[in-house]
């Protein structure tokens, strides 16, 4: 505060008033063109120890509010241009000043003023001729007001701020919550898949076993027996007529001639039924922690075995053809069981897409027949596989959901969760990448299965 400040002399001009002091004292405006009223009144403020800032007219009292935020505005009625009412409404709709206490300063007498300044959105008011006292007593009780007010309002930001923290974690929580859950649904689904391969593997097993060894001795006992007739019909070629008639009628030449060759495809039967259980219970082995290497080409046939019956061709539509475009590839260190899961995913969804198109099969040309391509190959660092159909497509607007958990377009009977868990499994656990592209003809889901995994 400069001392020429204070000098009623100087009040024509736009001044403020600094009451120097230790430590910050609250600010109060006061907006009033009466000189005589600014010199009781700031010399009142100045002795009770506030800051005080001077304003003459509505006008430039609402820019020195937006300026410097006073702590509490003191507000004449009576103004030249805008009044005390019109500038009051404009501090209140104005966001910068609308929380500042605003206290009226109105004659004795003027209770109408009184009401309708309150009802403007003042807090109070002093009445003229000043009692300096109740100036400083009713300021002070405003003030107080406004302090706690404000302890309210960072009350209330500290709680809004810890409620958006606190529902951040239960989002974090809810988000593990169904990691968790689709863990569950994963592994519940190759359990069961498991349980179910594993068991009918066993039932198949004991049988195959034994018609493998039967075939064995058949074949000996054949070989034998036609070495036997040979000699025979050496050491005795004059055989009586019925004997020479059951030859022809057995064609005898054919029998044995084929018999051998008979024997030797069921044993290539029951050698492909042996090696089917084994692919069949390998596919759904629970891994554990370790990693094997494994041909991937033998988890897609196994894959491709086990959906035969939906690739088939269905009454609506006629078999889906799949066209393989095998590379060259090594053995893959990975979780088989999880890699096989994968691809059961992906295919099934694919079969899923055709099927959702069935009805337009009737009209397609043969080269639109239904197709599921899959084309393995490698660059540097990774096995590629990619598995593409020619369905139904993905619709554009859903194109950046189709990976999260639970998103479906099949909510009759599914659960969303195919291609979350793929994800999970070839990102987490194998740190590769899936990913589809769709063109006007294919959706595609390209899998990069590193080649060296941790
Ligand atoms: N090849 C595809 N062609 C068209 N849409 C697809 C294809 N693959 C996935 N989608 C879309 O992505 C969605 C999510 O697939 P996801 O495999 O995760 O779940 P789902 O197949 O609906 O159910 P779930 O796999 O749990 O049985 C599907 O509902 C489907 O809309
Ligand atoms: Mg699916």
């Amino acid at each position: 505060m400069s001392e020429s400040s204070l000098n009623p002399v100087n009040l024509g001009e736009k001044i403020s008033l600094v009451q120097v002091a230790v430590e910050a004292k609250p600010t109060i405006l006061v907006i009033d063109d009466s000189p005589t009223n600014l010199e009781v009144i700031c010399g009142t403020l100045m002795n009770a120890g506030y800051e005080v800032l001077v304003e003459m007219d509505g006008e430039s009292g609402i820019q020195q509010a937006k300026d410097n935020h006073p702590d509490l505005i003191l507000l004449d009625i009576m103004m030249p241009k805008i009044d005390g009412f019109e500038t009051c409404s404009r501090l209140q709709s104005d966001a910068d000043t609308k929380d500042i206490p605003i206290i009226f300063m109105t004659a004795l007498t003027d209770t109408l003023e009184k009401v309708r300044g309150l009802k403007l959105g003042a807090v109070d008011y002093i009445t003229k001729p000043f009692h300096q006292d109740e100036v400083v007593a009713r300021i002070e009780l405003q003030l107080k007001i406004r302090r706690l007010h404000l302890e309210l309002e960072q009350e209330k930001q500290n709680l809004e701020q810890r409620v958006r923290e606190r529902t951040a974690e239960l989002m974090m929580a809810l988000e593990e919550l169904q990691k968790t859950q689709l863990q569950l649904v994963q592994n519940e689904k190759i359990f069961s898949l498991g349980e179910v391969f594993a068991g009918v593997a066993h039932e198949v097993n004991n049988p195959i076993g034994l018609i493998s060894t039967n075939i064995y001795h058949a074949n000996q006992y054949t070989h034998d027996l036609i070495h036997l007739v040979k000699t025979y019909r050496q050491k005795f070629n004059q055989s009586d007529p019925e004997i020479q008639e059951l030859i022809e009628n057995i064609d005898l030449d054919h029998i044995m001639e084929d018999l051998p060759k008979l024997i030797s495809s069921m044993k290539l039967g029951s050698d492909r039924i042996h090696g089917i259980m084994q692919s069949v219970r390998n596919f759904s082995r629970h891994d554990g922690n370790k990693k094997k290497a494994v041909d991937i080409h033998e988890g897609i046939e196994t894959t491709l075995m086990i959906l035969q019956y939906r690739l088939k061709a269905q009454t609506n539509r006629p078999p889906i053809q799949v066209i393989k475009d095998y590379g060259s590839l090594p053995l893959v260190t990975c979780y088989s069981g999880q890699i096989n899961q994968v691809f059961l995913n992906i295919i099934t969804n694919a079969i899923d897409a055709i099927d959702a198109v069935e009805e337009k099969f009737a009209h397609r040309e043969l080269a639109n027949s239904p197709q599921i391509k899959i084309t393995t190959g490698l660059d540097r660092e990774n096995v590629i596989i990619k598995i593409a159909d020619n369905g139904k497509g993905i619709p554009a607007e859903i194109q950046d959901k189709i990976f999260q958990p639970f998103f479906t377009t099949k909510r009759d009977k599914l659960t969303g969760v195919g291609l979350s868990i793929s994800q999970e499994i070839i990102t987490k656990n194998h740190q590769g990448q899936i990913f589809h592209t769709c063109t006007e003809k294919w959706t595609e889901f390209t899998l990069l299965l590193p080649l060296k995994l941790d």
